[in-house]
């Protein structure tokens, strides 16, 4: 099953927007495998966005990242890390589609609301960042086969 990892960051938390957001997703049909409220460490924050480090908006990026509270969650579905990302728009608010996440909720380069893996290797690897195996659940929802039927080609 694929997964992948969502983090409403803390722009998202606090303004109050939790549950809006999470229900972009849960609307599309992705379940929820994991989900907790936390506070990010700088250490973790470093391992996650290692990739990015050197480029100017680093630091500032770890500072927000580690600023307030955030949700992450693991969510589950047939292409889910490719529908998480259209459903969250393009990287900058200004420059996100209306109708995404980003596009109707952010104005910004950074403050952004969402984090969502790229590819199948970057969600594994930040899934077990963030979450123990025992923490996530096989999520099956009751109306899986209404949104991802058997019969797609
Ligand atoms: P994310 O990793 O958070 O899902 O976002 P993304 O793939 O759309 O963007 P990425 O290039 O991976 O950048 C990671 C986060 O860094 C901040 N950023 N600021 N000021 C800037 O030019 C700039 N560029 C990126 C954003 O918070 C972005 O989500
Ligand atoms: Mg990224």
């Amino acid at each position: 099953m694929d997964r992948t990892l969502i983090i409403l960051k803390p722009d998202c938390v606090q303004r109050r927007l939790i549950g809006r957001v999470l229900q972009r997703f849960e609307e599309k049909g992705l379940a929820i495998a994991g989900m907790k409220l936390m506070r990010i460490s700088r250490e973790l924050a470093e391992k996650h966005y290692a990739v990015h480090k050197g480029k100017p908006f680093y630091p500032p990026l770890i500072e927000y990242i580690t600023s307030a509270p955030v949700v992450v969650l693991a969510l589950e579905g047939p292409r889910c890390i490719e529908i998480a990302r259209t459903l969250m728009g393009k990287t900058f608010g200004f420059e996100a589609a209306p109708g995404t996440i980003r596009g109707d909720f952010g104005a910004s380069r950074s403050y952004n609301l969402v984090h969502g893996s790229d590819a199948p290797e970057t969600a594994a690897f930040e899934l077990s960042l963030y979450f123990k195996p025992e923490e996530l659940c096989g999520a099956a929802p009751a109306d899986a086969a209404w949104v991802f039927p058997g019969n797609d080609v």
